[in-house]
């Protein structure tokens, strides 16, 4: 069956593994016919996840969008209509930090990183959800992350934007329910991605990849549309890496 799953920041790190995961679910799950919608801001990185997720026979069309900008939401929930006819799946994971001890943090990194986590996030979801309601069913997955229940200290502003998103899920919980489209909370501890930068091998040895995010995913997509995976909640081993 065809499903049309959007997944935003596909074009590295989580967002990435994600995009292949379902690519790959292609080729396992029969009658899975995904069409994937790769969003980001960087039209490089999405031809080449394309690309990998074409050579495992899935469908992937790619967006130029900046999710702080709602007349490019839009443009891409009413591109993929008009292409695609439907939404099956939104996978909310673009999202941007500035870590940095709190006398450092500037009003810039305040506006970018809640223009994307939290205006980007609840408008891309609010326009997503409108056809899902409609249709009585949908996915929506968050990547929050384990930030949105615990503080850090070079995280704050990056933990009031994802304390916000969880507050997003919640909310959205309460008008999913109604109509048959599953919410999915996930949230990962320090996962290893783009946007760690340089990282010391020490920490990098310790740290999640970020296809132990995507396969959990992917199996909460596949499971009886009966049941939602309402959480998942997936640390290193050796538990937070950063205070
Ligand atoms: N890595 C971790 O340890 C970790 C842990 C918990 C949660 N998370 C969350 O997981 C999500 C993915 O993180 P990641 O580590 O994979 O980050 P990443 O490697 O930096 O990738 C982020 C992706 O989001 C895209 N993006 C950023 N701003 C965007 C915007 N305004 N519009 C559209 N796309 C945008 C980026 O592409 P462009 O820059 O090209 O737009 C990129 O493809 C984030 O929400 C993050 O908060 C990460």
């Amino acid at each position: 069956m065809k499903q049309v799953i959007i997944i935003t920041g596909a074009g590295k790190g989580i967002g990435k593994a994600i995009a292949l995961e379902f690519a790959q679910a292609a080729v396992k799950q029969k009658g899975f016919d995904p069409i994937l919608i790769l969003a980001s801001r960087t039209v490089s990185d999405l031809e080449s996840v394309a690309a990998e997720c074409r050579s495992c026979g899935a469908v992937a069309d790619i967006f130029q969008v900046d999710i702080a900008d709602t007349a490019q939401i839009e443009r891409l929930v009413s591109t993929t209509l008009e292409r695609y006819g439907t939404i099956d799946c939104l996978v909310n994971n673009a999202g941007v930090g500035r870590f940095k001890p709190l006398a450092e943090l500037t009003e810039d990194d305040f506006d970018y990183t809640m223009s994307i986590n939290l205006k980007g996030t609840f408008f891309l979801t609010q326009r997503v959800f409108s056809v899902m309601e409609e249709k009585r069913s949908g996915h929506i997955f968050f990547i929050t992350s384990i930030a949105a229940e615990t503080a850090f200290k070079s995280s704050s502003i990056y933990c009031m934007s994802k304390f916000g998103q969880k507050g997003l899920v919640e909310a959205m919980r309460l008008y999913a329910k109604s109509c048959n489209v599953r919410i999915t909370n996930v949230m990962p501890g320090a996962v290893y991605t783009p946007m760690w930068g340089e990282v010391p091998e020490t920490i990098k040895s310790v740290m999640m990849m970020p296809e132990d995010i995507s396969l959990p995913v992917v199996n909460a997509y596949f499971m009886p549309e009966r049941t939602s995976v309402e959480e998942l909640v997936l640390r290193p081993i050796c538990g937070d890496i950063n205070e």
